[in-house]
């Protein structure tokens, strides 16, 4: 097939995990590709700290300051896969201006940027595309902007960070040590920068902001969002967890509620059968519930560099094929950048984390004595808390001596504040003798 289209020159700064990934992807797939846009697509200039010898950039003109890529009149598309938000979002605003379309893998950015990112976008009547930022090669930015367009989302709930998931995983199946995981991760090209982001859960909460404005129609709110990581799960709660008949994976959840919206990330109890359960490892999954179409499931891998640059060229598709479509100055037309119109997002408040109501998963550790439950059950029934299911284990050995046995308890759904205050009276009870550890449980059912 002859393409007599002039090729859509494309200039790349950061050529680390998903840089070197998408420009390698760019020649491996260059004729599958361009049968697909209508014409090459090809890589014209690279910006990049340091000598990067595994990246072949033969034929193409490369510097060490990001910002003459930026400038560069022969770059149409500038693919931002640095990270960061400072000079990160320098490079973009300035590429904007410049009347360049951007692609950004850049999920820390858009959440905490990317309102007046997409309005100077929508300004400038350039595109902004980052399907790569949630949920690396799983089109779920696709599926909430255009496949579920005629459904109104009710939750969207995932495994968004590879890394974290990744690190659950090896723990639980092969009893892996965590920092050891967490080495193997960032040496696979999963981890952030700064990995705290993927263990804290900071990287889930920029791409659940993202999620969440897609699904909503709402402005991208990271600072409201509720974010706790894996770094204080331990093995007990995990084989506990799994006596009960759930697992425990790291959760985001956006809720629509009668009273605003639930966003929050931290560990949940999912019940065992649930597919979701069963996404181990870098793979990721997305569940949305909408209605009609009900729930929708998405799934594949979370990170790396294949995946990721799968989703970036994907964007360079799109945005070619609209280049080519679109007359020189027509501006950008098509679907809005968070999916429906600016002016028609909504200030839907945003729930704070005592407001959300979820079940969950309490271990106290208690003196081994009669009375003890019924003075836990008594404080959370005055708090109309209903418990669901009560594990009471022999004691380790030490705490046997000790006279010390940790009780499990599920509780149905109940307000978080509620459970908060019972907490506090259970851990003032005097045979109550550590932190009372509370993991929140979803049965995610539609
Ligand atoms: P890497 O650290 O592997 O690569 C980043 C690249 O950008 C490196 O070449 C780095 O140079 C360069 N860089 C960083 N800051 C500057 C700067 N100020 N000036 C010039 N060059 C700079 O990161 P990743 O490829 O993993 O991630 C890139 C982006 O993609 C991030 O936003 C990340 O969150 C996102 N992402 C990553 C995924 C993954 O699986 N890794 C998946 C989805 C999104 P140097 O080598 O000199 O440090
Ligand atoms: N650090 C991220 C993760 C990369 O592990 O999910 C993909 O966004």
């Amino acid at each position: 097939m002859q393409y007599g289209q002039q090729p859509i020159r494309v200039g790349i700064v950061g050529l680390g995990t998903v840089g070197g990934g998408a420009l390698r992807l760019l020649k491996d797939n260059a004729s599958e590709i361009a049968r697909r846009t209508g014409c090459p697509i090809v890589v014209s200039h690279v910006g990049v700290r340091r000598d990067r010898p595994e990246c072949d950039t033969s034929g193409i003109r490369v510097s060490r300051d990001v910002f003459a890529v930026v400038r560069d009149p022969d770059v149409d598309i500038l693919v931002e896969v640095m990270g960061g938000t400072t000079t990160a979002r320098e490079v973009v605003t300035q590429a904007l201006e410049q009347g360049k379309h951007v692609v950004t893998a850049n999920k820390a950015l858009l959440a905490e940027h990317g309102n007046e990112i997409f309005a100077l976008a929508e300004a400038k009547g350039r595109f902004v595309a980052f399907e790569a930022a949630v949920a690396g090669g799983v089109p779920i930015i696709k599926v909430l902007r255009e496949g579920l367009a005629a459904n109104r989302i009710n939750a969207v709930a995932g495994i968004i960070n590879g890394t974290g998931n990744f690190i659950l995983s090896e723990m639980r199946q092969k009893g892996r040590d965590f920092y050891e995981v967490l080495k193997e991760a960032q040496a696979m090209g999963y981890a952030e920068a700064d990995p705290a982001f993927d263990v804290e859960g900071i990287d889930a909460a920029h791409k659940l902001t993202i999620l969440a404005s897609l699904a909503f129609g709402i402005p991208l709110q990271f600072k409201k969002v509720y974010a706790e990581g894996i770094t204080r799960l331990t093995a007990a709660d995990v084989a506990y967890a799994a006596e009960l008949g759930y697992q425990i994976k790291h959760l985001g959840l956006a809720r629509r509620t009668e009273l605003g919206i639930e966003l929050r990330v931290h560990p949940t109890l999912i019940p065992a059968e649930r597919l979701i359960s069963n996404v181990h490892g870098v793979k990721n999954a997305v569940l949305v519930l909408a209605d009609p179409v009900g729930p929708t499931l998405y799934y594949g891998s979370g990170a790396g560099a294949g995946p990721t640059a799968s989703a970036v060229v994907a964007d360079l598709v799109d945005v070619a094929r609209a280049m080519r479509n679109q007359p020189v100055g027509a501006g950008r037309a098509g679907v809005p950048h968070l999916a429906f119109q600016p002016d028609a997002l909504d200030n839907t408040p945003i729930l704070n984390i005592d407001q959300v109501h979820t079940a969950y998963y309490l271990r106290l550790l208690a003196n081994d004595r009669p009375g003890v439950l019924a003075d836990v059950t008594g404080i959370l029934s005055r708090y109309s808390i209903s418990i669901e299911a009560i594990l009471q284990k022999p004691a380790h050995a030490a705490d046997h001596a000790a006279g010390k046995a940790p009780i499990i308890l599920l509780t149905k759904v109940v307000c978080e504040a509620a459970m908060n205050a019972a907490i506090g009276e259970i851990e003032a009870l005097t045979d109550i003798l550590d932190h009372v550890v509370r993991i929140r449980l979803e049965t995610l059912d539609a």
